[in-house]
């Protein structure tokens, strides 16, 4: 059984006031959440903060990004051996921001995905298709690219000891979330194609849905048998909504 997961993605929101806020929301209703793991993904200045806030509790944290290198001269990026010395557990790479803003592309993604790793985190590999792509008939074909580069680089074991994020870049801060059967159908899709180097991998790894994923529509998204769980953006920065999904992945 993969135990579902629901992460916050809280982009670049929040000040130490909203975010002791918000973190104090959190626990104050973490107890209804009996099944998910919950993670938090701060601004990297803000996770300490939030990782003195989380001590003694079940919710764990990461980052929303991490550098390709180890150390050195880069003037601006954050290594994930730093994010793993304050506690990290998780970064996000390739989200469709940084994909679509910052040009960053497949091998690049693949190379922080490698270091992530290496540190001893546990990458959130994002994946998804553009409106443009969908419309052409493509998503798999993108999505299956976008997972090649980590394969390649890495190998199909790396994959069983991450997690997969779908993010059809279309539903992300849209309001327009895919249908669970839209959602299902690439998440089998995912499976199916890691199932095809490796299936003990493939049934292990937690595919999360992402794409405004909310209150609402988390519970019809969540009962899909290849959905693990949300990759959660807007409505992560509001504890109720937050928790509402996690509850929605208790049965
Ligand atoms: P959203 O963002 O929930 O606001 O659509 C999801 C994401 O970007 O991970």
């Amino acid at each position: 059984m993969r135990q579902p997961l629901v992460a916050g993605n809280w982009k670049m929101n929040g000040s130490t006031d909203s975010i002791t806020a918000l973190v104090d929301g959190i626990k104050a209703g973490i107890d209804a959440v009996t099944t998910a793991e919950m993670v938090v993904c701060p601004p990297y200045v803000y996770i300490p903060q939030v990782a003195a806030m989380l001590q003694g509790s079940a919710v764990s944290y990461g980052a929303q990004d991490v550098s390709d290198q180890e150390s050195g001269a880069f003037t601006g990026e954050v290594a994930p051996g730093m994010l793993a010395d304050i506690g990290c557990k998780y970064a996000i790479v390739g989200h469709s921001e940084r994909r679509s803003l910052y040009g960053e592309n497949d091998a690049f993604t693949a190379r922080k995905f490698a270091a992530a790793r290496k540190a001893g985190l546990v990458p959130v590999l994002c994946v998804g298709e553009l409106l443009e792509e969908r419309e052409e008939g493509i998503t798999e074909q993108v999505v299956a690219r976008q997972l090649d580069a980590v394969i390649s680089l890495e190998g199909i074991a790396a994959l069983g000891a991450a997690v997969i994020a779908y993010e059809p870049v279309w539903a992300i801060g849209t309001g327009k979330t895919a249908s669970p059967e839209q959602a299902q159908e690439v998440h089998a899709f995912i499976r199916g194609k890691l199932a095809g180097f490796d299936r003990a991998v493939a049934d292990k790894v937690r595919i999360l849905y992402g794409g405004s994923m909310n209150a609402g529509n988390a519970a019809q998204l969540l009962s899909m048998p290849d959905i693990d769980g949300g990759l959660i953006g807007g409505a992560s920065l509001k504890p109720a909504d937050f928790l509402a999904i996690g509850v929605a992945a208790n049965a």
